[in-house]
C-alpha cells in the first residue's frame, strides 16, 4: 500500500524538470517547445521519443512508451512505482518519509522458498560443516566479507535437508516449481548437494537461482544451476545488475563479463561496474538492458577462443541496437577473474586502453589466414565488409575502410562499391506499414478524439458525462471512466496528474499513448464535439441493434420476440 498522498506524489513529481531528469539517462535537445532524445525502451537510433517540460510528460512515437518521470525511472530502472517516487525525491531535496520500502517482488511464493534457501545455505556455510567450502573460498581469495556481500553460500552432503526444511513450511507444488527440490518414488531429493551456492539475482536484486560449484572433488559439471521457473528466466537478467546499475550511470560505462567469479573478483579491486552474462548467448533483451546502463559498453569476456566468439556475438546483438561496444582482450587465454587475481590493479589499465570492436573483429576474422594467399585474402575482405555494413558509427567505418585498404592494397572503390549507404540500411519501413495497416476505423477515432479533448476540458468531460457514458471500446472505455473518476474526485484535470493517480498503471498508459496519437489542435470547437459524440452514439446504436437481432432470432416465444422487434423499431427510428 501506498503511503503518501496523491498531494506528496504530486509535489515530489513537481519538485524536479522532466527534461533534467531524462537527461541523466538519455541525450536530448530541444526542438520547437519538446525535446527529443533516443527512446531507451526500444531499439532505436532515431530521436522519436518526445518530452514535453510543461506538461510534464515525455512519449516515444515510435513504441509509444509514455508516462510522467515516474514511469520512465521505474522502466528505466526496473523498480515499482514507489520505488520511483522515492528515487526522484531523493534527487530533489525533498525529505520525505516512506519507510522502508519493500523490493519489487511479484506476489510468488517461489520467492519467499528462495529466502528461506538462502538462509539455510548461509548458515551451513559457518558451521564446521563449511570448513572446506571456506578454505577454498580464502585460496582463491574470497575474504568473509565478499562471502557475505555475495551472500555466497553452501549445500552440505545431505540428500534431503532442504527439502525437510521446506516442505514444513511451503506446500509441493510451489516446492516443486522453484527448481531445488526433486521428487522419485523414495521420496524427496535435494537438487544440490556438496556444492558452494552462489545466488543469482534478477533485476531488482531477488534471488531466484543458485548457481553450485564442486569444491572437494573431481566432478565433469564444475556448476550446477537451477533450471529456469516462473521467476528464473536466464535471458533476461544479468548477473550483478542491481548492484551494478548506479555505479555504471555515474562512470557512464558498463564493463560485460562472462562468469559471476569474474565479477566478484573485478569487486575485490573496487571496480563495480561489472555485469556477467553468465556463459551463454546474450538475448536482445539483456543487450536492451545493457544499452541503457550507460553509454559506453566493454566487453570483457574470456582470453580465450570460446571467449573471442562470445564477443563477436554479443557485440552483433549490441550494434543491432545502435550500440558500439569496445572489447578487452586478455592474454594467454585467462578470464578476468585469473588475470585481476595475477596482475591486479593493473586491469584499470586494461579498461583505459580498449580496443575498438572492428580493430577487434578484423584481427578475429584474421586468425588461421593467410593473406598472402589469394583465396583467403578474398574471403578476409569479404567479410570484413559485412562486418562494416553492420554498424551505423560513419567514423569507424571510415577508419576500418582505409586499415583494410592499407592491410591489402585493395584498390579503394572496391570496397567503397560494396559498402552499403546509410539510409538503406535503416529499416524503418515496415513501421510504418504497420501502422497504416492498424489504421482506427471512424468510430475509434471518435472516441480517441473526444478522449483527447476530455483529458484537456472539464468542459468536454461533463458532455461526455450527459450525453455518452458508455464508450464502444474497451480500453477507451476504461480510460474514460478514469478519467471521470479523477475528475469527479478532484474537481480538474491534468494528464500528468492522472497518470501518478493511477501509479503508471500500464493499462491506462497504453490507451492515453494512443490517445495522445490523435495529435489534435489544443483548442476544439463544440461542433467538433458533437461529430464525436454523434459517431459514438451511432455505433452504440449499431451495437445494440446487433445485439437485439440476434437475441430475437434465438427467441422463441412469440410475444418476447415482438417485443423485441418493437424495440429494434424504436433504435432504427431514433437513429
Ligand atoms: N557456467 C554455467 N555452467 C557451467 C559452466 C559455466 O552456468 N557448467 C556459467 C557460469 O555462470 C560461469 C560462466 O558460465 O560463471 C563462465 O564459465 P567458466 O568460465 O567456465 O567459469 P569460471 O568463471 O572460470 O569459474 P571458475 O573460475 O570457478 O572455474
Ligand atoms: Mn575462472
Amino acid at each position: 500500500m501506498n503511503l503518501l498522498s496523491q498531494t506528496q506524489i504530486q509535489e515530489i513529481r513537481d519538485s524536479v524538470d522532466i527534461v533534467d531528469v531524462i537527461s541523466n539517462y538519455v541525450s536530448l535537445t530541444p526542438k520547437g517547445r519538446n525535446y527529443f532524445g533516443i527512446c531507451p525502451f526500444h531499439d532505436d537510433n532515431n530521436p522519436s521519443m518526445s518530452v514535453n517540460r510543461d506538461k510534464k510528460i515525455y512519449k516515444c512515437f515510435s513504441c509509444g512508451a509514455t508516462g510522467t518521470v515516474f514511469k520512465f525511472i521505474m522502466d528505466y530502472e526496473n523498480i515499482s512505482f514507489i520505488e520511483a517516487v522515492k528515487k526522484i525525491a531523493d534527487m530533489s531535496d525533498i525529505n520525505i518519509n516512506i519507510g522502508n520500502i519493500p523490493k519489487t517482488k511479484n506476489n510468488n511464493k517461489l520467492h519467499e522458498i528462495y529466502d528461506l534457501s538462502l538462509k539455510f545455505y548461509i548458515n551451513n556455510i559457518n558451521t564446521t560443516g563449511g570448513k572446506e567450502a571456506k578454505q577454498y573460498l580464502y585460496k582463491r581469495g574470497i575474504t568473509d566479507e565478499i562471502i557475505k556481500e555475495f551472500q555466497i553460500g553452501l549445500a552440505l552432503n545431505g540428500k534431503d535437508t532442504l527439502s525437510k526444511i521446506l516442505l514444513k513450511k511451503f506446500n509441493e507444488k510451489d516446492i516443486m516449481k522453484s527448481g531445488l527440490v526433486n521428487k522419485n518414488a523414495y521420496g524427496y531429493l535435494d537438487l544440490f548437494y556438496d556444492r558452494i551456492m552462489f545466488p543469482l539475482y534478477d533485476l531488482n536484486g531477488n534471488i531466484v537461482a543458485y548457481s553450485g560449484r564442486i569444491y572437494n572433488k573431481e566432478d565433469n559439471s564444475k556448476y550446477f544451476n537451477t533450471r529456469e521457473t516462473e521467476i528464473f528466466k536466464k535471458g533476461q537478467l544479468l548477473y550483478n545488475y542491481h548492484r551494478a546499475k548506479d555505479a555504471a550511470r555515474q562512470k557512464n560505462q558498463i564493463i560485460v563479463m562472462e562468469g559471476f567469479m569474474d565479477v566478484i573478483r573485478a569487486h575485490i579491486i573496487n571496480i563495480k561496474n561489472v555485469i556477467a552474462t553468465m556463459g551463454t548467448a546474450v538475448t536482445k533483451e539483456q543487450a536492451l538492458l545493457i544499452k541503457r546502463m550507460a553509454k559506453e559498453v566493454i566487453l570483457c569476456f574470456d582470453g580465450d577462443e570460446a571467449g573471442a566468439k562470445a564477443t563477436m556475438a554479443c557485440a552483433d546483438e549490441l550494434i543491432k541496437i545502435g550500440v558500439t561496444p569496445k572489447v578487452i582482450r586478455l592474454e594467454d587465454g585467462m578470464d578476468p577473474d585469473e588475470y585481476i587475481t595475477k596482475y591486479g590493479k593493473e586491469f584499470e589499465r586494461k579498461i583505459e586502453n580498449t580496443m575498438s570492436i572492428m580493430d577487434f573483429k578484423l584481427q578475429y576474422l584474421k586468425k588461421g589466414k593467410n593473406l598472402s594467399n589469394t583465396v583467403d585474402e578474398a574471403k578476409y575482405i569479404s567479410e570484413a565488409i559485412k562486418e562494416i555494413n553492420k554498424i551505423d558509427d560513419e567514423i569507424l567505418k571510415e577508419v576500418t575502410i582505409k586499415k583494410i585498404i592499407e592491410e591489402t592494397g585493395l584498390d579503394e572503390s572496391i570496397i567503397r562499391n560494396k559498402i552499403t549507404p546509410k539510409e538503406t540500411q535503416k529499416l524503418q519501413k515496415p513501421k510504418l506499414k504497420e501502422k497504416i495497416k492498424n489504421k482506427p476505423n471512424k468510430y475509434e477515432v471518435a472516441q480517441r478524439n473526444l478522449i483527447y479533448y476530455m483529458l484537456r476540458s472539464p468542459e468536454v468531460i461533463n458532455i461526455y458525462n450527459t450525453k455518452i457514458t458508455y464508450m464502444p471500446t474497451e480500453e477507451y472505455r476504461m480510460l474514460a471512466r478514469e478519467i471521470k473518476i479523477f475528475y469527479t474526485d478532484k474537481g480538474y484535470i491534468k494528464e500528468a496528474d492522472l497518470i501518478d493517480s493511477v501509479e503508471c498503471d500500464e493499462e491506462v498508459l497504453n490507451a492515453i499513448s494512443k490517445v495522445e496519437e490523435a495529435n489534435l489542435n489544443e483548442n476544439y470547437s463544440i461542433e467538433e464535439i458533437d461529430d464525436y459524440i454523434k459517431a459514438i452514439r451511432d455505433y452504440n446504436v449499431k451495437n445494440e441493434i446487433n445485439r437485439l437481432t440476434n437475441k430475437m432470432k434465438d427467441e422463441l416465444d412469440p410475444l418476447k420476440k415482438a417485443e423485441i422487434a418493437q424495440k429494434i423499431i424504436d433504435l432504427k427510428k431514433g437513429e
